[in-house]
């Protein structure tokens, strides 16, 4: 697992000795855990299938990439005692099913994700990638942060090589120099390569973010609020980018998200999150939309608007819950 972004206790050395690290054969207890249950209601929008858009080509599969058994999470409070952040997370992530995760602030978003990632330990409950418990970061997962995360030390391109070099060892210089120029382009950041971070801006730093963790190919790509520090033109043009690399090349894809807009255009499936302590799946909606997805047509259908609307919904009755 190359790491984008902190926590900086990943990384290794100095300035100077700038290294990206994975932990490495990290012993961890294997949990006992219950058989799932099924907590949440899957909605199947079925009333949403737009005429107006081509549904033909459904891309989402449900088969069991990654599998969230009955995840349990609980920290420890300042006082000594525990308390639950996430409890009975059940989800299945398709090999090349994009799925977007909403809730409200504190809910434990992040912390599922990271758990996802291997940086962070479930309390109980199981994760499986492909069959095998994640007990710690690997290149199969990558993770891009809100806050870009890139070592200002190092320009543009030396940023997208050191996680090349770090995670594909057996490539050829030749073949490295190529898969970075590759990556470079396809966030059109070609001519900033030999910028430093200081040089260039948030939204170019977010797809040097975005474009290193592409360049070594994971099997899935974990993204927590990419696009959240962006003003909204820029964070428009990235969606689209994002989408445009995430379909021709199809892996699986889990992206934290406060926008019912962007998980719409985005993904597959959107899982709403109840509030926390103790949050858990409120509900997941299929997006019946397929790909390639055009944001404006999307947007003349009247389907995409009631997805929205009752996204919202959701999200407003655990917001007036809480009040
Ligand atoms: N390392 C930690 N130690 C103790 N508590 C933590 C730790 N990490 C997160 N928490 C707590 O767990 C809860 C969930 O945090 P998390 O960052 O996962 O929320 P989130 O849904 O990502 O929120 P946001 O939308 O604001 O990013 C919060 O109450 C947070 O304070
Ligand atoms: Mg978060």
């Amino acid at each position: 697992m190359v790491l984008a972004s902190p926590p900086t206790p990943l990384f290794k050395g100095d300035l100077g000795g700038a290294r990206l690290c994975y932990k490495r054969d990290m012993q961890l207890p294997i949990t006992n855990y219950q058989l799932p249950i099924t907590n949440y209601q899957e909605r199947q929008m079925t009333q949403y299938t737009a005429a107006s858009i081509n549904t033909n080509s459904p891309v989402h599969n449900s088969s069991s990439f990654l599998e969230i058994e009955n995840l349990f999470k609980s920290y420890k409070s300042a006082d000594g005692s525990e308390f639950s952040v996430l409890e009975k997370i059940n989800l299945n992530i398709g090999e090349n099913e994009f799925i977007s995760v909403i809730g409200h602030s504190g809910c434990g978003k992040s912390t599922l994700l990271k758990i996802v990632a291997g940086l962070e330990k479930q309390s109980s409950g199981m994760v499986r990638l492909e069959g095998k418990e994640i007990r710690q970061p690997g290149a199969d997962r990558m993770m891009v942060f809100q806050h870009y995360g890139l070592l200002p030390w190092l320009t543009v391109r030396e940023n997208i090589r050191l996680a090349v070099d770090e995670v594909l060892q057996s490539l050829s210089r030749a073949d490295k120099i190529s898969l970075v120029n590759e990556h470079l382009a396809m966030v059109n950041l070609t001519s900033a390569a030999d910028k430093y971070p200081d040089q260039i801006s948030g939204g170019m730093k977010q797809r040097v973010g975005i474009a290193r963790a592409l360049a070594i190919r994971p099997k899935m790509l974990l993204m927590d609020e990419p696009f959240g520090a962006l003003d909204a033109l820029t964070r428009g043009k990235l969606q689209k980018q994002v989408l445009d690399i995430w379909e021709n090349h199809r892996q699986a894809a889990m992206m934290i998200t406060h926008d019912v807009d962007e998980a719409i255009y985005m993904s597959d499936r959107i899982v709403l999150m109840t509030n926390g302590p103790a949050a858990t799946i409120g509900e997941i909606l299929s997006v019946p939309f397929s790909h390639p997805r055009d944001r404006q047509q999307l947007r003349e259908s009247k389907e995409y608007y009631e997805l929205r609307n009752y996204a919202l919904n959701f999200l407003d009755r655990y917001f007036t819950q809480d009040e």
